[in-house]
């Protein structure tokens, strides 16, 4: 199994006056590992401090040496060599992993390159890879624009999944939605022809949004003939956001878009 960092633990400055960039965990994920807040970039994400219970950290400690990426946008990766040469997924914001971990149990040819910011989140799914057994989940901390934009080999993912991207639903944050149209270039980017780009959401405007934005996309066309929403498939399990969007009686909707080869040079 890959190892992903070479971090030196217990530098001589750790302690209660940590600098802010180094590890919370010996070893473990450290806070913005790019200075990503330097740029002057709308990010899709808010930090948040949130609570990791012990269990998470002991995972963070124990498994993000063996198992975790830091997105530090300072070289180049192709995938595929975090997992001995499997076709790789991408997955934008896994949240608690639930999700992920299923996924990656019921298809072990396929590994999943899993990003999120929420550090309680990457020790519970490092939690359940372990648990499980698990050998196709990496887990990656940051933001997903640096990793895309400065990590990933071009054409070197065989599929980006974005399940319940916050959906910023007053309309001075609509500019901070994932899904839009630079988004979707640099994605298209670092996916192979025929790969796809996998949205769900429960949040109908975002799914119009989301509906428009991929249909008028030069680099991707619908696997949907009719042109709208994909039934989900059934290797996507139910998330726990949308547990949550369910209960207040949304509408869940998946949208299935392949990334296409395009013959006038662009892409
Ligand atoms: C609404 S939650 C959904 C989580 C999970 N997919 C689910 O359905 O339960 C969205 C997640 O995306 C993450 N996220 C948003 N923008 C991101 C980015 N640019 N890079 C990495 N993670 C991001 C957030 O931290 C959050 O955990």
């Amino acid at each position: 199994m890959s190892t992903l960092r070479d971090h030196t633990p217990n530098s001589p400055s750790q302690g209660p006056f940590r600098d802010r960039s180094e590890p919370r965990f010996p070893g473990g994920p450290v806070a913005d590992p790019a200075g990503s807040h330097h740029e002057r970039r709308i990010r899709s994400f808010q930090p948040r401090r949130s609570r990791v219970t012990t269990g998470q950290e002991e995972a963070l400690k124990r498994l993000w040496p063996l198992w975790g990426l830091e997105i530090d946008g300072q070289r180049v990766i192709d995938p595929r060599e975090l997992f001995d040469g499997l076709p790789v997924v991408l997955e934008i914001g896994f949240g608690m992993g639930e999700a992920t971990a299923r996924m990656a149990a019921a298809d072990p040819g396929t590994g999943i390159l899993a990003v999120d910011v929420h550090t309680p989140g990457q020790g519970n799914l490092l939690n359940l890879a372990d648990r499980d057994g698990l050998t196709n989940v990496r887990v990656a901390n940051g933001d997903a624009i640096i990793l895309l934009r400065e990590m990933l080999a071009p054409g070197s993912l065989d599929g980006v999944r974005v399940y319940f991207p916050d959906p910023w639903p007053k309309k001075r944050h609509h500019k901070r939605r994932l899904i839009q149209p630079e988004f979707l270039t640099l994605a298209a980017r670092r996916m192979r022809p025929g790969a796809v780009l996998h949205c769900a959401t429960d949040w109908e405007p975002y799914a119009e949004q989301m509906l428009e934005v991929l249909s008028a996309h030069p680099d991707f066309e619908n696997t949907q003939e009719d042109g709208g929403f994909a039934p989900r498939p059934a290797f996507r399990p139910l998330t726990r956001f949308e547990g949550q969007g369910l209960q207040k009686g949304h509408v869940v909707r998946d949208l299935l878009f392949r990334r296409v080869e395009r013959t006038d040079g662009e892409g």
